[in-house]
């Protein structure tokens, strides 16, 4: 009989820096033999990859793998994985165990370069395997793990590991482990590599980027001398950590993205504090108002956080206010969910769920008086910009200009997907900008 590649079906949930842990996974089952496939019936082995960060990302996961009961069903050797943040708490890897005994495999975020040991110890004893064993000395064992990238113009490269800020509501501390940076000649060694690969486009990774140990603004500044057309977008910055002279730094660089996630969670001294969050509302103000004096055509956005327990309405009309003195081009906005383990989760919550909603919708309107026309201030500028792809609203292309922001465009003689181009700014619509080419190829 013919030998048929196995296939596996994997899903990440959660932030880019999962997405990552996703790829060095697929760069595994990839150099053990597994082909990929979309569709879970043909599957045989299906991998779940989960978020902690909120509630309803654990239910989604939950469901998910409820339904492959019928799988396990019709196909007895299909091999169930379960990984990520959501099992390195103990609680839902306890409710893995009790409630889905057909998942094969559980590991936490700590021991994924153990994947394929794992697997292969599964495949011989077919006894279920769970390690959500915690090692919070290595950054070593996560260096030269295969990857298997989605994209060819874009990467990802975390700078750093773990979270150290313990804000009051979050997860991520308990499931990442402690705060542990990559040394710099390796990330510079690894973009150097990307860069003659034919990447164009470098997302550097890490809860806090601005903590990095061995100095964010340098490593940014040498990332810059690296030879060719690229470009780099980093998140997340915490606002605490974000200096000046980072702002500087991206100011006077070539190559440093324009655009500054920059989370501030809540508009109310009082909550920020109860949050831990280690900045005030006047602090981060200043900090935005230097980075548009510095970077005019800076873009702003950020995370919002509605219904904090003990938050009340005057707390949240600060909020309000503070959304329409920063003017952010657009936030990604969360109602408080309780995280078991976390300090907040012990504080009195006396707002209803009613109430939280209506302050959402009610702060999604503000968000929308100020960001719904806020990238008209680009008509007519020049952007340069990295074609992706093909274009939406009768645009041929689209792709990103150096602020992160979406532009579709009309070009004639356009050659390759990945070329940078300038594009002339000609319309503004909420979520992207259009406009027409100027100039082709390398500065
Ligand atoms: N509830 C709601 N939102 C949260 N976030 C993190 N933890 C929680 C929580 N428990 C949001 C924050 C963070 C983003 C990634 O997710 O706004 O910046
Ligand atoms: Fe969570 Fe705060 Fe760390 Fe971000 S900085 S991952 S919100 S603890």
């Amino acid at each position: 009989m013919e030998n048929k590649q196995l296939l596996a079906f994997t899903r990440t949930f959660g932030c880019r820096g999962n997405v990552t842990d996703g790829e060095k996974i697929n760069g595994m089952l990839a150099k053990m033999g597994y082909g990929f496939t979309r569709n879970q019936d043909e599957a045989d082995l299906i991998l779940f990859n989960t978020c902690a960060v909120r509630e309803n990302a654990e239910t989604r996961v939950f469901g998910n793998v409820g339904s492959l009961i019928h799988h396990k069903r019709r196909n007895r050797d299909l091999i169930v994985v379960v990984c990520g943040c959501m099992v390195q708490k103990e609680d839902t890897a306890e409710k893995l165990r009790q409630t889905f005994p057909f998942v094969d495999l559980v590991f936490g975020t700590h021991v994924i370069h153990k994947f394929p040991e794992m697997l292969e110890r599964f495949k011989e004893t077919r006894k279920r395997i769970i390690d959500i064993s915690e090692n919070h000395e290595i950054t070593e064992m996560f260096e030269n793990m295969p990857v298997r990238r989605e994209s060819k113009l874009k990467a990802d490269v975390p700078v750093m590991y773990g979270c150290d800020n313990y804000c009051s509501y979050c997860v991520v501390p308990y499931v990442r482990g402690r705060e542990r940076s990559r040394n710099p000649d390796v990330i510079l060694g690894e973009i150097r590599d990307l860069i003659t690969d034919g990447v164009k486009e470098i997302m550097l990774l890490g809860q806090n980027v601005n903590s990095y140990s061995h100095g964010f603004p340098r490593l940014l500044h040498e990332i810059d001398t690296i030879p060719g057309e690229f470009r780099v977008f980093y998140m997340t910055s915490h606002p605490k950590d974000l200096s000046h002279e980072l702002i500087d730094v991206i100011a006077d660089s070539k190559k440093i993205s324009h655009h500054l996630h920059l989370p501030v969670q809540s508009g109310s001294n009082r909550i920020l504090q109860l949050m831990n969050r280690g900045y005030t509302v006047e602090q981060y103000l200043e900090t935005i108002d230097y980075a548009r004096k510095r970077i005019p055509k800076i873009s702003l956005t950020t995370d919002i956080i509605v219904g904090f327990p003990g938050e009340n309405r005057a707390d949240f009309e600060k909020t309000l206010e503070l959304i329409r003195k920063a003017r952010f081009d657009s936030a990604y906005t969360f109602i408080y969910s309780k995280r078991d383990g976390t300090k907040a989760a012990n504080l009195p919550d006396p707002i209803s769920k009613e109430e939280k909603s209506t302050w959402f919708s009610e702060m999604l309107d503000v968000l929308d008086e100020v960001s719904g026309d806020a990238y008209s201030r680009y008509v007519g500028e020049t952007l340069r910009v990295l074609c992706e792809g093909e274009g939406r609203a009768g645009c041929a292309y689209s792709g990103r200009s150096r602020e992160g922001i979406i532009v579709d465009f009309n070009c004639d003689n356009m050659n390759n997907i990945g070329e940078f181009v300038d594009i002339k700014i000609k319309e503004a619509l909420k979520w992207a900008v259009k406009g027409t080419v100027t100039k082709h190829g390398s500065n």
